[in-house]
């Protein structure tokens, strides 16, 4: 059974979709050992604690200094002996502490088709609205492991979705949100606690 700690930031509609994806049996071999927020307030933690799961807030205000927030947040997930980190809607930046002792067992979700509308500064509503300014006429989702750059590790799952004329910023999030990462996140994670992913030169393989 994998265990997996989960990254939040906000609102948690992705930890929703895992959560729910778990109870429906659609995730498979996969529990949530814990949830981890930046933000006290952040409603993720709501989420979690709903539906009996472990809810911390490891929060930078609380720590003298990076360093020392970065070791706690290291020690949440080694002390929980965790497998699989899940970014989903996480805005702190992770140490590469965290980066190299869990190598290809952190995925993040990024509201674009990576390598579109990603990188430093390209998070939440921001993302949409540079799709919307360019004109682009698909966008969508990506699921991928983590590396020591911004959005530059190995893709696992894409979704594409249709930009719409009427289309503004909010309403683009919402529809990527539902049409793409509320089905590739779960799925990605369905995929690696079944064994379903390898890594071939850097890439990933999907065995069906
Ligand atoms: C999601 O749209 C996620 O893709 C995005 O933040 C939102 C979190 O929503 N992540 C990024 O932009 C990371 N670069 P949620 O808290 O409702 O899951």
């Amino acid at each position: 059974m994998l265990k997996l700690a989960v990254l939040v930031s906000g609102g948690g509609t992705n930890l929703q979709a895992i959560i729910d994806g778990i109870e429906a049996g659609t995730i498979s071999n996969a529990r949530i050992e814990v949830v981890i927020s930046n933000n006290k307030n952040a409603y993720a933690l709501t989420r979690a604690k709903e539906h009996g799961i472990e809810a911390k807030a490891v929060s930078p205000k609380d720590f003298p200094s990076r360093d020392a927030f970065n070791d706690a947040l290291f020690e949440a997930l080694t002390d929980r002996e965790i497998d699989l980190v899940v970014l989903a809607g996480c805005l702190v930046v992770i140490p590469g502490k965290i980066i190299k002792y869990f190598r290809n067992r952190i995925i993040n979700i990024h509201p674009a088709l990576i390598p579109s509308f990603c990188g430093k500064g390209y998070y939440g509503l921001k993302v949409h609205e540079k799709a919307l300014e360019r004109g682009v006429k698909v966008t969508g989702a990506t699921v991928h492991f983590v590396d020591e750059g911004t959005d530059t590790g190995p893709i696992i799952l894409q979704k594409a979705v249709e930009i719409q004329d009427d289309d503004t910023p909010e309403k683009l999030q919402l529809r990527v949100m539902k049409e793409a990462e509320w089905v590739i996140m779960p799925k990605a994670i369905d995929l690696i606690a079944n064994d379903k992913i390898t890594m071939e030169d850097g890439r990933v393989k999907i065995r069906r």
